[in-house]
């Protein structure tokens, strides 16, 4: 399987954005790895994105919470001819992390953590070895605002903008480019799945899946590093950015801080 665009492996392809990215990067002439849980709702979307588009699509049914199927994506990053990465998979929590016990928190920490951070390293060596390619992390703007949310997913998606960005600083000179995207409220099964009410949402609060996708293509065709595509003024993430790297030099001394002085 390799086509002229390359190869791309989208996590959570059975569903919402990830079945959105599928369908876009099949339009771009990518042969496709569609990875999740749903076989056949995989295998219904490769048939008709196969019949459109002409592209080779391989399924591959894989719990990423579980040790074995983590690696089996693992092996087939490794086989060399992935061109792409989209770690999309993910989930949310019903309820924070009082109302979630022991198995439910290690199921997020694991889907949501370990599996891109495993994915993205698999990736990274290949794509170094073979002279380039791109790793797109689908982060949230919960990332950047813990506040509006419960804490334990937004701190999983802080982990991933946090992944990427050092990612992205340390492949940039080996032909590999790094993106994360941070999606705001977009029209997916996430929020039933977690037992939220689209409909109880803020006017304007929303985007629908297609535009949020296609935003992040623009972003990823620009070759930027963070990806925001509800944020219309780009200045209040520079400037954020600009504060933290300023504040950087100042984060490690051999001296306490006079305020911690007794
Ligand atoms: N929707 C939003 O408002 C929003 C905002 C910011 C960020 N995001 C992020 O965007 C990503 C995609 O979410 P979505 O909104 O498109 O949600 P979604 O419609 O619920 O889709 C989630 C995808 O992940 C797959 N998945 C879930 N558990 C899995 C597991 N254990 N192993 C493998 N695959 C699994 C699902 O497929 P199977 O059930 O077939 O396994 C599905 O394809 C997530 O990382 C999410 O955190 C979403």
């Amino acid at each position: 399987m390799a086509s002229s665009t390359g190869v791309a492996l989208v996590t959570g392809a059975s569903a919402g954005i990830g079945a959105v990215y599928a369908d876009r990067l099949a339009k771009r002439g990518y042969d496709l790895v569609l990875v999740a849980r749903d076989r056949a709702r995989m295998a219904t979307l490769a048939e008709g994105l196969r019949s459109k588009t002409g592209v080779a699509i391989e399924v591959i049914p894989a719990d990423l919470t579980l040790e074995g199927d983590v690696a089996k994506i693992e092996q087939r990053l490794a086989a060399g001819d992935v061109t792409l990465l989209v770690n999309n998979a993910g989930m949310s929590l019903k309820g924070g992390i009082l109302e979630n016990g022991a198995p439910e928190l290690s199921r997020i920490i694991a889907l949501n953590v370990a599996a891109p951070t495993r994915l993205t390293a698999a990736a990274a060596k290949a794509l170094i070895a073979q002279g380039g390619g791109a790793i797109v992390n689908i982060s949230s703007v919960l990332a950047l605002a813990p506040e509006m949310f419960e804490g334990v997913y937004s701190g999983t998606k802080a982990y991933l903008l946090n992944l990427s960005q050092a990612m992205a600083a340390q492949l940039k000179d080996k032909g590999v480019h790094v993106q994360v995207v941070l999606p705001g409220a977009t029209r997916t099964e996430l929020w039933e799945k977690a037992g939220r009410d689209i409909n109880s949402f803020p006017d304007g609060f929303l985007m629908e899946v297609s535009d949020m996708v296609d935003a992040a293509l623009v972003g990823f065709d620009q070759r930027e590093t963070v990806t925001i595509p509800p944020l219309a003024d780009e200045a209040q993430f520079i400037t954020m950015q600009q504060a933290r790297l300023a504040m950087a030099p100042n984060l490690s001394k051999s001296e306490v801080a006079a305020r911690y002085r007794r």
